[in-house]
């Protein structure tokens, strides 16, 4: 079945993925992406949110602290039980729902303000499924923002080599991600697509919203005297963040009269 393995490698990797995160050990989070992803949400008190492949929840709680009603889906049941474990320890108001991004069966339509997806569109197989879900979940003009690795820039393991992806840009690659930093507790794998900007950008259109912004993370001096080993960065983005907007009914009908 799809997803299968993409859900037992989250699964296994859970504790390891998690202690990554809330340790400060994932400075691209913390230095470079989260800093441009939330500059791009701006302002989310009082909006309804679905935090879509949350993970452990790290983004769904910075969501949840700047005053968003936030439904977190995860479709690893063990990371949603280490981030429901941190919402008994400090309540921030935020549902859990194990679920796959490309069936969110049993939440309405048009019922969020926001729909966000950090850094993980590149790990969900029918990724095309998941977004015409997020479409379809949110309000009319509302909007809905993901973040991936950069596809022309990320790192790629084939037949066992790490290559560019750079140099087999065009067409899916299903990959595996062997997580062995020093930095980490203890090493973990995961399983990743690389795809196009085309690809995404396409599965943005026929899902009934239109890119309004395109951001490629910049690290700021400041960000690099408190994370010197980010210094690549001040020259190359390591994730893009794309802003959508799903388009109201009478927009749809304009556009197509044209
Ligand atoms: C790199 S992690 C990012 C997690 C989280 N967004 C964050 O920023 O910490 C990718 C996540 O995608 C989830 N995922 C993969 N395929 C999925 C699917 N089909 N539906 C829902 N979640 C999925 C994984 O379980 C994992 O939690």
């Amino acid at each position: 079945m799809r997803d299968n393995d993409v859900k037992k490698e989250w699964d296994n990797s859970a504790k390891a993925w998690a202690d990554f995160v809330r340790t400060g050990k994932d400075y691209y989070r913390d230095g470079l992406n989260n800093p441009a992803a939330f500059e791009l949400i701006g302002n989310v008190k009082g909006l309804t949110v679905l935090d879509m492949a949350c993970g452990e929840g790290h983004n769904t709680r910075i969501l949840a602290r700047k005053g968003a009603n936030v439904t977190g889906i995860d479709i690893s049941p063990k990371l949603i039980e280490l981030a429901l474990q941190e919402e008994k320890k400090k309540a921030l108001g935020i549902k859990y729902l194990v679920m796959n991004a490309a069936h969110l069966t049993g939440l309405p339509d048009s019922c969020f303000d926001l729909v966000t997806c950090f850094m993980a569109l590149q790990d969900i197989e029918d990724y095309r499924k998941a977004m015409s879900e997020a479409s379809r979940v949110l309000k009319p003009n509302s909007r809905f923002v993901f973040s991936i690795p950069h596809p022309c820039f990320e790192k790629i393991s084939l037949d066992g080599k790490i290559t560019d992806a750079a140099d087999n840009y065009l067409g899916e690659i299903k990959y595996p991600i062997h997580w062995n930093m020093e930095r980490l507790s203890m090493p973990f794998k995961t399983i990743s697509f690389h795809r196009t900007l085309t690809d995404y950008i396409d599965a943005v259109n026929k899902s009934g919203l239109y890119v309004s912004r395109l951001v490629e993370p910049k690290l700021t001096e400041k960000a690099y005297r408190k994370y010197p080993r980010l210094q690549e960065n001040l020259k190359k983005p390591q994730s893009v963040i794309i802003e959508s907007v799903k388009i109201a009914m009478s927009h749809t009908v304009e556009r197509s009269r044209r």
